[in-house]
């Protein structure tokens, strides 16, 4: 996946500045393209159906020396719900029961059916199948994540990264009234904008700087996700958090080259989120 949006003078550029993984040595194999795969069509197609067609990309660990390979299937979108997600269910309930995907709440919720739609980051289930049939949807896992299987991406770094910033209300003082942090309407409203992010990734895999730095680099997600603890009235380690970002790599990687605003599939702004955070240090 990562060598197919990688020009070669990059390739070799991020090549001498990380050693090669076997993992990573996978990710450059090319995908087999769907002319050299079978086509997985619609079951007894109605013959006013409107059928649309979909690649799919397939990796499967249990062969690990078998290239990615995409996979065609045609569905008839009359008899299919909505969304991407629909057609990936229908898939794997009708047609193809070893296509793998990750998936839970199905309205935008859990952040799990995170994926490349169409040459965008976005959640399946909030992403309508385009209807023009003459075109077709083409999916992959998160760009430049290793892939466990299939649309499911390695998030685990990603993870980590969260874990790194302290994700959770830090302060010394107890609370006035011995029970309850309270917090001002003003200061509760400062707050819109980042609690409703769903750690879905979209934003993170979509940037560049992330893409090439993502072991010291926390990316926008993890960035929005700090900024959303600087940001809390009750929280007391401001000071703590921005120590924790004062270098070179973990937050001043972002470029403001706005990918992760432009794909968040919930409306935020990460980038805005990452310049309060430079901001704030500059005035601390
Ligand atoms: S604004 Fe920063 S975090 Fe967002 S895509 Fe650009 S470099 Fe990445
Ligand atoms: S900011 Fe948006 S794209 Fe990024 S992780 Fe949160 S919800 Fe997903
Ligand atoms: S299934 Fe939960 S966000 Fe798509």
């Amino acid at each position: 996946m990562a060598a197919l949006r990688m020009s070669p003078a990059r390739l070799a550029q991020s090549l001498r500045a990380a050693p090669i993984s076997p993992a990573w040595k996978r990710t450059m194999a090319s995908v087999v393209p769907p002319s050299q795969t079978s086509t997985i069509t619609e079951p007894a197609p109605d013959k006013d159906a409107k059928i649309k067609t979909f690649q799919i990309y397939r990796w499967d660990p249990d062969q690990p020396t078998s290239k990615p390979r995409m996979q065609t299937y045609t569905l008839d979108l009359n008899k299919t719900g909505p969304m991407v997600l629909d057609a990936l269910i229908r898939i794997k309930n009708e047609i193809d029961p070893t296509l793998t995907f990750r998936r839970s709440c199905r309205e935008g919720i859990c952040g799990s059916c995170a994926m490349n739609i169409d040459g965008v980051n976005t959640l399946a289930c909030l992403c309508r199948i385009p209807t023009e049939t003459s075109h077709q949807s083409k999916i992959y896992p998160l760009p430049h994540t290793y892939v466990v299987k299939d649309l499911v991406p390695d998030l685990t770094l990603f993870y980590k990264q969260y874990r790194s910033i302290k994700p959770y209300l830090q302060r010394d003082t107890p609370p006035p009234d011995g029970k309850e942090n309270r917090q001002s309407r003003p200061d509760r409203e400062k707050l819109d904008g980042l609690y409703e992010c769903i750690l879905c990734a979209c934003c993170s895999t979509s940037c560049p700087s992330y893409w090439w730095n993502a072991e010291q680099y926390l990316g926008p997600a993890i960035l929005l996700q700090s900024y959303r603890w600087i940001a809390d009235s009750r929280d007391e380690k401001t000071a703590e958090r921005y120590d924790a970002l004062n270098n070179s790599m973990s937050l001043y990687r972002c470029h403001t080259i706005l990918n992760c605003s432009r794909t968040c599939p919930k409306g935020l702004n990460p980038g805005l989120a990452i310049a309060e955070i430079k901001k704030g240090m500059a005035f601390a």
